[in-house]
């Protein structure tokens, strides 16, 4: 098989390794791919953009690709899926119209509403002065939704009324582009946040290990949200009668809605729910794809070939395949980001010390790298090229040795302004 994944973070370095453990996959080429994609054997970068379906897709037909993979959200909701699909290619990915579910969350309330998935209480706006009102009426704190996909910038946690009207306005002010068209005002729910991340094949839904991501910069869950600062798996919260409930309450209910309203969803189905001190669970979000970075501490416990599963959802036949199976044991990742991420932040700086953490058993999936022309023979330097750069992974037997290990392999790593949490999982320490 020959796969393409489109995307050039940490989760599509994860996704490609993945594939490639497996036999059956003779090469995995990627759009556009980074530093980590350029250098593993078997595995080639191409330099197109990701919404660029024509180019895509051409290069599918003429390398003689099996099966692509979409990673990020914003060509599955400009319709990748579709188009690829109707060049005769085969894709993991739902629809322009499935993509919804993460594109659109108005749409995603609407839809969590009609299903009854248990979910915090919301109502949609499309004009700021009723907005403000309902706020008032309400009291804070409260959470202001852009609609529409806004790189994880759309949603304010408004502590004070005037947050939250600056939100209201920031967002009907056009900060947030026809993101910010519909605005979604939601009660504030407290508890732990854990991702399910499942794969659908339309009919059926299987859910994936459980991992806990740490969205904000800061120590102690601080500071500014951002793509996600590190993760473990399985996150212990989601106790396997929890994960009972959440299979029937939630992913089932969902697929079966979206199969209602005539949507075909193969792919990724990401519920990010609250889960509050009483146990209850609340879903906060649906993604139409694979976490960033749960996908780097859920792949590496995979036991089941990646392609098994992603080939048995695009050709419909999920029901068919044995349980999926797992590593005994835990993943953590840790993110290394570039000095001012998720504010502005310098590239270029060269990175040092990958070889020696992966020689103390760590797994360094890159993201924001990109590897200049070699050097000398044999060698390529890499440089940082974006916010969040590479994630440091360990896996062991517990918790504590995976999170030791990733934790050592950090150290041997440096680029000038490297910053990363030490508190990663402190959830569960
Ligand atoms: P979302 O993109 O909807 O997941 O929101 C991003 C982050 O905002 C979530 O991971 C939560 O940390 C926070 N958040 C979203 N909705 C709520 C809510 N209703 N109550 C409290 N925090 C929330
Ligand atoms: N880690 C959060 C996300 O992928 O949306």
């Amino acid at each position: 098989m020959k796969v393409l994944v489109v995307g050039h973070g940490g989760r599509e370095h994860a996704l490609a390794w993945k594939l490639l453990q497996s036999k059956q996959i003779e090469q995995v080429v990627c759009v556009p791919g980074n530093g980590g994609t350029a250098s593993m054997e078997r595995c080639q970068n191409l330099p197109m953009a990701v919404d660029d379906f024509e180019a895509i897709a051409q290069c599918a037909l003429e390398q003689g690709i099996t099966l692509v993979v979409v990673g990020p959200e914003v060509p599955l909701a400009k319709g990748i899926t579709d188009f690829l699909r109707s060049q005769g290619l085969k894709v993991f990915g739902p629809t322009k119209a499935g993509a919804q579910i993460e594109a659109s969350k108005a749409w995603a309330k609407a839809l969590m509403q009609e299903a009854g998935i248990p979910t915090a209480r919301a109502v949609v706006f499309t004009e700021a002065a009723a907005a403000k009102s309902y706020v008032k009426a309400q009291g804070v704190p409260i959470v202001v939704k852009a609609d529409g996909l806004a790189a994880g910038k759309g949603v304010i946690v408004a502590e004070t009324e005037q947050q939250a009207q600056a939100a209201i306005d920031a967002m009907f002010g056009g900060e947030f582009g026809s993101a910010g068209k519909f605005v979604v005002i939601e009660e504030y729910l407290t508890g732990q946040e854990v991702s399910i991340l499942a794969l659908s094949d339309g009919l059926t839904i299987r859910p994936l290990l459980s991992a806990q991501d740490h969205k904000r910069i800061g120590e102690g869950d601080t500071g500014e949200n951002t793509g996600g600062m590190g993760a473990y798996a399985p996150a212990p919260i989601a106790t396997p009668e929890l994960m009972v409930k959440i299979q029937k309450q939630v992913l089932e209910r969902a697929i079966a809605t979206l199969r209602a309203k005539g949507i075909d969803y193969r792919g990724v189905l990401y519920a990010g729910l609250m889960i509050t001190d009483s146990g209850d669970f609340k879903v906060l979000e649906f993604n139409c794809r694979f976490g960033d970075p749960e996908t780097q501490v859920v792949l590496p416990l995979l036991e089941t070939p990646l392609e098994e599963l992603i080939l048995a959802c695009v050709e419909q036949r999920l029901a068919q395949m044995p349980p999926i199976t797992w590593k005994q044991g835990a993943a953590v990742t840790i993110v290394a980001a570039s000095g001012g991420y998720p504010g502005a932040y310098e590239k270029g700086k060269v990175i040092t010390g990958i070889e020696q953490a992966e020689v103390l058993g760590t797994t360094v999936f890159h993201a924001g790298t990109k590897a200049l022309p070699s050097k000398s023979e044999g060698t390529r330097q890499l440089i940082t090229d974006g916010g969040r750069v590479l994630n440091i992974t360990g896996v062991g037997e517990n918790f504590e040795q995976a999170l030791a290990q990733a934790y050592t392999g950090i150290q041997c790593i440096h680029f000038e302004g490297m910053y990363y949490r030490r508190d990663i999982g402190h959830r569960v320490r």
